[in-house]
């Protein structure tokens, strides 16, 4: 079931347990990435490399900006799980994409508080901004918009995730001058806090 009257869970860039995986280039881990894996896994038992899955799984998307059935065998190898395995994880989990993204990942949360606060004004104004309904990316690759469930800040809601950043009481002008500043300045503008205190 979904909150939303329109849509339902498993849209956007998350793979449903229904739906093939995008097959993806060959992939195996930088040299890099792959020396923290290990050392992420040597915090577990030696029998226990598995729940090393997750971490995995986030290196991948650093990496490749989704997780494509090839890296899901890289990472089942590396782990010592089946495929299966791991995409019963990447489907579980809906922070995993299974398509690339643009450089900036806006996701709106339309869950009921910041429904309630506004979220599908910030989703029209998004739009409307970057050209592209929500599930896609625009012409220069640059955003990616999606609606997604409940970010876990419900008191401050309009949420809107930009990459792995929170922006909390957002407006439709505020979403709009994030995408200017973001085009202005790149990942400057992601940095420091984001916590936007709306005034009575
Ligand atoms: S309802 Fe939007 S963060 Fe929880």
């Amino acid at each position: 079931m979904s909150f939303h009257p329109k849509m339902s869970y498993g849209t956007g860039l998350h793979q449903s347990a229904r739906e093939r995986p995008d097959p993806g280039e060959p992939f195996a881990f930088t040299p890099e990435r792959r020396a923290r894996l290990e050392e992420i896994a040597l915090r577990y038992p030696p029998d226990r490399r598995r729940s090393a899955l997750l971490p995995a799984l986030h290196l991948v998307q650093e990496q490749q900006g989704y997780v494509s059935a090839r890296a899901m065998e890289h990472v089942a190898e590396v782990i010592g799980v089946t495929p299966a395995e791991v995409e019963d994880v990447v489907t579980y989990y809906t922070m995993f994409r299974s398509k690339p993204a643009g450089t900036y990942l806006l996701q709106v949360c339309r869950t009921l508080s910041c429904a309630l606060n506004g979220a599908e004004r910030v989703t029209d104004a998004l739009a409307r901004k970057l050209g592209i309904a929500p599930g896609e990316t625009d012409a220069t690759g640059m955003f990616t918009l999606v609606e997604v469930e409940c970010l876990g800040a419900c008191d401050r809601g309009p949420v809107v995730m930009v990459n792995d950043g929170w922006h909390e009481c957002v407006t439709p002008e505020g979403a709009e001058r994030l995408v200017d500043e973001l085009r202005e300045k790149g990942t400057a503008a992601l940095s420091g806090c984001h916590l936007r205190v709306e005034k009575p």
